[in-house]
């Protein structure tokens, strides 16, 4: 599986979340690698505990900036950040459970997981926030 190179084509416009969203990318792409080299399902675990709680942390980032700048479209943003959580979890809590590796199928899962928010929630969020800031 290829890593997820940052580009402008994932840029919402807004520096401190851009920055979020490299942080994430990293830790998507430390996981990737480790899949690759075969490491321990503990281990993967714990990559995928570390992208949870940044994950986790970036939301809640993203959603004090939805309050000070009076979006309108929070309530359905917070709903679907909800909901990217509960998946996550539900993955780490399956890999742990029947202690299997990370499959491939779950990296393309957690690639489309991370970028689809970006390129279509957090595009609006951007474009409305780089007019308020
Ligand atoms: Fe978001």
């Amino acid at each position: 599986m290829k890593n997820i190179v940052w580009s402008d084509v994932l840029s919402v416009a807004v520096d401190e979340i851009d920055e979020d969203h490299r942080k994430l990318l990293n830790i998507f792409n430390t996981l990737n690698h480790s899949v690759t080299t075969g490491e321990s399902p503990d281990y993967l675990a714990a990559v995928l505990e570390e992208l949870i709680n940044c994950t986790v942390w970036h939301f809640s980032h993203e959603e004090r900036l939805m309050l000070k700048h009076g979006y309108e479209g929070q309530k359905e943003h917070k709903a679907e950040h909800q909901e990217l959580i509960n998946t996550a979890k539900n993955l780490q809590k399956e890999i742990l459970q029947a202690d299997k590796p990370v499959s491939d199928k779950d990296i393309v899962f957690l690639e489309r997981w991370l970028t689809e928010h970006i390129l279509t929630a957090d595009m609006r969020l951007g474009s409305y926030l780089s007019q308020m800031m």
